[in-house]
């Protein structure tokens, strides 16, 4: 696997992958890498002809009290299983590389980047659609892949890639999960032990939801009632958002029908945790 950290060397390796007509499937990363990212990974592999994958901590994207100095970097591990999994080139730039002195443009989707996370974290989706509309004139990719687990991540990415004519297929991957529920996710490794229990609430909650729908209950309100109900006496959660929601447009639905997101974000101690499912 080959690792390039200047964004002018990675122009030109993409260019070179893709004047060969081969297919070039992408997968941006934070690093921390799980079985969640590896999902991606082997998703790209089985649909292009090359895989590229880039680590980069975006300072962008997280706000002034949030984890951005702590949040876990293991490079050297992430490398392995990014080279096992057949990544053929890692992007990894440094911060000074992705935001040259003086640089002052940002990408805002307005409406959508500002609804659940949007709304919790202000400018947190300015972050994630700039430096992923860098990746994107960095890597040009043929397709580009994404999790459901961030499903307001994944609209607000739909709404730039279509308002800003990308040349790109956004392909949204399936939550993987530990066997007793929990979405993975590289925060995860901030839980103690304890905290680690306590947060499987959230997946209580949407199996909850879940079951209502699945015998005829349909009303959002009746849903979000049935799921604080899970939330409220769970210890050490405090709820962020419970919400139903269209996927697109991420605006609020009076039924969870086919379309809609079910999603909950929640504070277990200090470490924020986001959940969801797609309705139908
Ligand atoms: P990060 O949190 O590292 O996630 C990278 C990708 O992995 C995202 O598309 C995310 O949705 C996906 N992912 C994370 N946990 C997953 C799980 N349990 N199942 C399936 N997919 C999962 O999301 C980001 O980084 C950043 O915002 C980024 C897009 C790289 C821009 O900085």
């Amino acid at each position: 696997m080959r690792v390039v950290n200047s964004v002018g060397e990675m122009q030109r390796v993409c260019r070179e992958i893709r004047a060969g007509g081969r297919v070039l499937g992408f997968v941006p990363t934070m690093g921390a890498l799980h079985e969640g990212h590896l999902s991606l990974v082997r998703r790209a592999r089985t649909e292009c002809d090359v895989v590229v994958a880039s680590i980069f901590v975006n300072p962008l994207q997280f706000g002034p009290e949030e984890d951005f100095a702590r949040y876990p970097r293991t490079f050297e591990a992430d490398c392995g299983l990014l080279e096992a999994e057949g990544v053929e080139v890692l992007f990894a730039p440094a911060a000074a590389e992705m935001y040259r002195e003086g640089s002052a443009t940002t990408v805002t989707v307005a409406g959508v980047g500002d609804r659940l996370d949007g709304a919790s974290r202000p400018g947190h989706f300015t972050g994630v659609a700039t430096v992923v509309a860098k990746l994107f004139h960095v890597v040009a990719p043929n397709k580009a892949y994404f999790g459901q687990k961030d499903a307001a991540q994944l609209a607000v990415l739909r709404q730039m890639v279509r308002d800003l004519n990308f040349d790109v297929e956004l392909v949204g991957c399936a939550i993987v999960r530990d066997p007793d529920g929990l979405a993975l996710s590289s925060r995860n490794k901030y839980l103690s032990a304890g905290e680690r229990e306590q947060a499987l609430a959230l997946h209580r909650c949407l199996l909850r939801i879940q079951e209502s729908i699945s015998r005829g209950e349909l009303e959002s309100a009746a849903l979000v009632r049935g799921g604080m109900g899970v939330l409220g006496t769970a210890d050490g959660v405090r709820v962020d958002y419970l919400v139903v929601v269209d996927a697109n447009t991420l605006l609020p639905l009076e039924r969870a029908d086919a379309g809609g997101l079910v999603a909950v974000a929640a504070y277990v101690g200090k470490t924020r945790l986001i959940d969801n499912f797609l309705v139908g």
